[in-house]
């Protein structure tokens, strides 16, 4: 059924393509990639805001109501790993904070979801708002670009050696402003990774700011038959932004692949190990030995 409903969608959108951009048809066609149907969703998208408190932002009127407003679910008993930033990002893609605490850079010489992901066929991307590959589409490595605006930190990929050391692997750390092109070559990555800026995620800013952002990026995604290819998209919180209470985060499960529970609540308890766990359930992937082995899978 899941494969099926995923051949009918990647036809679909190979027929949208044609009435809309005939001249270029015949090259999208070729260089679109195979989609691997999943047990749950054949896309997931995860995006990650900086510094709130599950409770300040379930109170926010838009992220309040985001999961029943889109028929998804909220996880209202989800938690970040630890404290400051980096190691929650690094954890998300490793499965592991491989003993780091501070926001530093990295070089990490673990595997990540990358080489779970790619023998399985299965396309990722990381897309970075304000961030500028370096020549040829190599690892940019610097900490900060764009007057400090992309922060490398949030930027987990550059900081795994088996990313960083591989321009082909380099070639999927992109702009942000590169996902619309994907989306309208039929070419969403199975897996993806968003990172706001520093304005937009929250941290230089607000909730309220953050809050808007969410609004104007998610609610035209939600509307594009090209994105809705049965797409899990997860937005979460990096980490609480008080220390000292427990590090519970606001987080969300919407798109057209996910069933929502009643009250749009997910109650059970999860962390940001979750992510993984889930991932690798949904394609039968090898695990990396680390806490995605033992993490709660998300509910489906
Ligand atoms: C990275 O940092 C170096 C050293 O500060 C600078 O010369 C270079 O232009 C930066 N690269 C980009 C793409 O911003
Ligand atoms: C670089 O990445 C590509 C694409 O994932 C992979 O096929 C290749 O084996 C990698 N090269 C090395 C030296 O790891
Ligand atoms: C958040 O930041 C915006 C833009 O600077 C400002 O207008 C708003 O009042 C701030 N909200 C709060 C709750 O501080
Ligand atoms: C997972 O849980 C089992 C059973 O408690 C334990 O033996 C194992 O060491 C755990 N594995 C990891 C990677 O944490």
């Amino acid at each position: 059924m899941v494969l099926f409903k995923s051949v009918v969608a990647v036809c679909l959108a190979t027929a949208a393509l044609t009435v809309a951009a005939p001249a270029s048809d015949a090259h999208s066609h070729h260089h679109k990639k195979h989609v691997v149907p999943g047990k749950y969703f054949d896309h997931f998208m995860v995006i990650l805001l900086e510094n709130e408190n599950y409770k300040d932002a379930v109170a926010d009127p838009y992220l309040g109501n985001l999961a029943k407003a889109h028929k998804g679910n909220l996880l209202t008993d989800y938690y970040a790993l630890t404290h400051p930033s980096q190691p929650n990002y690094i954890g998300i893609i490793g499965g592991s904070l491989f003993g780091f605490d501070d926001d530093d850079p990295k070089t990490i010489n673990e595997k990540s979801i990358v080489d779970i992901l790619e023998p399985k066929g299965l396309t990722w991307r990381e897309y970075a708002e304000d961030y500028t590959p370096g020549p040829g589409g190599a690892c940019n490595t610097n900490t900060s670009l764009g007057d400090g605006i992309y922060m490398r930190k949030h930027n987990p990929f550059i900081s795994y050696s088996t990313v960083a050391n591989n321009i082909t692997r380099c070639q999927n750390v992109v702009p942000a402003t590169q996902l619309y092109k994907d989306i309208a070559d039929g070419n969403l990555p199975q897996f993806s990774f968003y990172t706001p800026n520093m304005n937009d995620d929250g941290h230089d800013t607000n909730l309220t700011t953050a809050s808007k952002w969410v609004q104007s990026f998610i609610e035209p995604l939600m509307k594009e038959p090209k994105f809705l290819q049965n797409t899990a998209v997860m937005i979460t919180w990096d980490e609480a932004r008080v220390y000292t209470i427990p590090n519970q985060v606001w987080s969300v499960i919407i798109g057209d692949a996910v069933k929502p529970l009643a009250k749009n609540s997910d109650n059970t308890r999860y962390d940001h190990y979750s992510i993984l766990a889930t991932i690798e359930d949904n394609w039968d992937l090898d695990n990396l030995g680390q806490n995605d082995v033992n993490a709660t899978v998300f509910h489906w």
